[in-house]
């Protein structure tokens, strides 16, 4: 079987972790590195987590550090939801390695160069290392066969009305992404808000027999604190759609559109905006997720984490 080469690229952040481990539980991915960016919490902070969570899932890949700061403007972080750490909740783990001594782009650049095939990259948090990459080495395109995304929403935002947190800490590398001509997987809140699983769901994660399954329980716990004060009745796991999205399109329902990224207004910065009716007349530019079978995709994470039961412990 041709495994998938993956190159993860995150701001864990409960959800990128909890996309993570449903990447490392399915025999098809072959994770050839991880790299981080500041979003959830500071470089910093979502760095040493990403080390935890690979020691946790016993993940032996290069990690690598990304930029601190968005392309442009300032970062903005999300304490209220993922804690101080960033991954608040189970104790982990401590790094099993050392991370990279390589910058998140070099890294990224070094896995495409290198590989025989070509690489998906699964990028989680706000697009800078990839807006960066892309800029810094448009000659590596060809050699993405996909950048599978969580951001941006085509009918409303969640940090501002118009505009979803990753784009908006850095909508000029989303810019960039979208313009970049690479193939590209939107999975914005249009079905990420679907993708949800509840409480009473849950539970069954939290009582197998095994590290990872109750520490992703655990991180729901805690992930749902904040989303339940906002009203909502379930945990709204927006980055694990980018990865089974890629694994199971099955349960997925798609739409190839022209979308574009707000970077100017004073608003609406960093909105994204599909042209429905293709009065631009251009070809699309990405395939949006649009829906999702949510039975489905609950039971798909909880045979995930069943899956390391024994053989992760
Ligand atoms: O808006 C949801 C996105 O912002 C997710 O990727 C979450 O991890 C945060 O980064
Ligand atoms: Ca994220």
């Amino acid at each position: 079987m041709n495994r998938i080469p993956l190159i993860l690229d995150g701001d864990p952040g409960h959800d990128d972790a909890i996309a993570w481990v449903l990447a490392a539980a399915d025999e098809r991915f072959d994770i050839r590195a991880i790299t981080t960016v500041a979003g959830n919490q500071t470089l910093d902070k979502v760095t040493y987590n990403a080390r935890r969570i690979a020691a946790l899932l016993g993940l032996d890949v290069p990690i690598a550090r990304g930029r601190e700061i968005p392309m442009v403007g300032d970062l903005i972080i999300a304490p209220g939801y993922h804690g101080v750490s960033g991954l608040d909740g189970p104790s982990l783990p401590e790094p099993a390695g050392e991370e990279s001594e390589l910058s998140a782009v070099s890294l990224m650049a070094k896995v495409l160069e290198e590989s025989e095939d070509k690489v998906v990259i699964v990028a989680t948090g706000p697009q800078t290392n990839v807006g960066s990459l892309l800029v810094a080495h448009p000659e590596l395109k060809d050699r993405i066969e996909l950048i599978s995304t969580m951001g941006g929403g085509l009918r409303n935002g969640n940090w501002t009305s118009p505009a979803e947190f990753n784009i908006l800490v850095d909508p000029e590398s989303a810019y960039i992404e979208y313009h970049s001509g690479v193939p590209l997987q939107m999975c914005g809140l249009d079905v990420t808000e679907k993708a949800m699983i509840y409480p009473e769901e849950w539970e069954q994660i939290r009582d197998m027999d095994n590290k990872v399954a109750k520490t992703v329980a655990a991180w729901l716990d805690f992930f749902f604190i904040h989303l339940k004060e906002l009203g909502w009745d379930g945990a709204t796991l927006h980055d694990p759609c980018s990865i089974l999205s890629l694994s199971h399109p099955e349960i997925f329902t798609f739409r190839d559109y022209y979308v574009d990224v707000e970077i100017k207004g004073e608003y609406s910065r960093g909105a994204t905006i599909a042209d429905y009716r293709n009065v631009l007349g251009r070809e699309p530019n990405c395939r949006a997720v649009m829906d999702v079978d949510r039975e489905k995709f609950v039971e798909l994470l909880v045979e995930a984490c069943r899956s390391f039961g024994g053989n992760h412990e």
